[in-house]
Parts: C-alpha cells; structure tokens; sequence
C-alpha cells in the first residue's frame, strides 16, 4: 500500500520535491551513488547481472537490482498465492524474496507489500509505517485514521480475522494501481501466521494498521483495492484532493 498519498489526500497535495526529499528517495540516490564505483569498472553491456539462486532479485555489478512492481493486470496479482511450506521458511530463496520486499516497499515508498507484488505466488507480506511517512501539518487526520508508526513486521501465511465490526471509510492506495479509491475496512483485526523465520505469531492491530493488514492479506487472495472500493470515489493521483461525488457515503469511521 502506498504511504504518504494517503493522508496528504484529504487536505492538499504534497509538491512533489518535498514528497520526493522527504520519503526514501534521499536514500534511494545514496544506495546508487555508492554501488556506482564497481558499476563503472565492470559493466559495458549493462547485462553482466548474475541470476542469484533464489528466482527474484538480481546482482548487477555489485549492486542489488530491485524486482520491479507488477501492476493490476498481471495475473499474479489477481490469484490466490501458494502457502509458503513449513520447510521453506528458512529457506535462502525465502529469505532473500522477504528482504528484496522489504527494499522495495521502502524504495516506493510504501506501507507493505506482498510477494505477488513483486510477481512471486507467495503468502508473504510485508508492512511498516513510519513518522516521517505521515506528512506534518495533518494531525486531525491522523488522528481520525487511528494512524501511528510501527516497526517493519514480516508475516508469511497470515491469516485475518475480524474482531468487532467496527469499521472505517478512507481513501487507500496501492503501488500496483495508479490512483485512489475509498474503501471500507475493519479497524480491529486479529492475523496468525509465522514469522520470517518461521515462528508462530499472533497480534491484534487496529485502526490504520489494521487497514494496511487488510490491504495485504486481500493481494494474497488476488483481490485488490478497487475490486472492493466504494463505487464512483476512484480518482487519478492529479486530481486526489477533489470532493467526493455526490451521494457517496462520508469518510470516517462507520
Ligand atoms: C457483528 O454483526 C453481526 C451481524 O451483523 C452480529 O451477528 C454479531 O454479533 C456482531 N458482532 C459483534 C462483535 O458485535
Ligand atoms: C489480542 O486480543 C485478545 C482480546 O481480544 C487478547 O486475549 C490477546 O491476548 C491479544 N493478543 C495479543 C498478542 O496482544
Ligand atoms: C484533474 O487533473 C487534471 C490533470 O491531470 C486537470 O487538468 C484537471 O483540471 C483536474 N480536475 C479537476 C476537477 O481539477
């Protein structure tokens, strides 16, 4: 899910130079500058990457070559993922699939991912928020959104279940898509699963995490936002901060 559109959304646009100084891209251009020193020693044809073992990242010339982000259409995204299998979990090729996912999301940047994002069937995902992801000058929204940092958490196999049926109305995004819709989701979960190396785990989440856990475990299933979005809010990233149209229910919890 994408981070900081998020909440900019409601009450402007963040210019782009500030969005881009402020979210990751600063550290993206650090991890090129620093791999360019062994790139232009070797590298004439730009095709000297050797396939690493694991099926999904790519070392070119030292330097870490990001799976890309498959976007809506691609079939990955729109079918049921595999489990990961107990004996896997350990595995170098998962482990290297959960950190490459972990690049991409903060290269995004993003709040969480999951495998199929990156085109690999697998029940992985990956999620965090940060402060810096929230924007400055929003704190009624935030507050509203029930939307407060937490650490990266790495689920594989979760499973997702409702608690109350408390529910809330915002607008999502999602780095497959291009654009925005309101979607209605639970603001108390609970998700089993296993952690990255292979441990139980249990937690209750709420509010935006839990929105973030709901987006998620939906692309495992094949389903994405606007296959469940509050009909007529879809809208381009331009024009984010337009009204809704008349007739669609109010943001907020329900
Ligand atoms: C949730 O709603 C369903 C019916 O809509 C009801 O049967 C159930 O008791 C409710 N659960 C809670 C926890 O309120
Ligand atoms: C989750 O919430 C339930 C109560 O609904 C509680 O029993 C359980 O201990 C909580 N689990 C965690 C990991 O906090
Ligand atoms: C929507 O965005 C486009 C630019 O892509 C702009 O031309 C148009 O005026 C915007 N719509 C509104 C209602 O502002």
């Amino acid at each position: 899910m994408e981070a900081v559109q998020l909440v900019a959304l409601r009450l402007r646009v963040v210019p782009v130079a500030a969005y881009l100084l402020r979210n990751g891209v600063v550290m993206h251009g650090c991890l090129r500058s620093s791999s360019s020193t062994t790139t232009t020693t070797t590298s004439t044809n730009g095709m000297a990457g050797k396939r690493m073992s694991s099926g999904s990242g790519w070392l070119m010339d030292g330097a870490w070559k990001l799976p890309k982000i498959v976007k809506a259409g691609e079939p990955v995204l729109h079918e049921r993922a595999k489990e990961v299998e107990a004996s896997e979990m350990k595995s170098e090729r998962v482990q290297k699939i959960i950190d490459d996912m972990i690049r991409v999301m903060r290269k995004a940047p993003g709040v969480g991912l999951a495998a199929p994002q990156i085109g690999i069937s697998l029940r992985i995902i990956v999620l965090e928020d940060k402060e810096e992801y929230m924007g400055y000058d929003d704190e009624e929204a935030l507050k509203e959104q029930d939307r407060r940092p937490f650490h990266l958490m790495v689920i594989l196999n979760p499973k997702l279940k409702k608690k109350t049926n408390r529910s809330a109305l915002f607008f999502e995004g999602c780095l497959s898509v291009v654009g925005y819709a309101v979607v209605e989701r639970h603001l108390d979960v609970e998700v089993e699963g296993f952690d990255r190396y292979g441990k139980p785990i249990k937690i209750n989440a709420t509010g935006w995490q839990a929105r973030i856990l709901q987006h998620e475990c939906d692309h495992l299933d094949g389903t994405l936002y606007v296959d469940k979005m509050v009909p007529r809010t879809f809208r381009a990233p331009e024009n984010s901060s337009k009204p809704l149209a008349r007739g669609c229910p109010k943001l907020g919890p329900r």
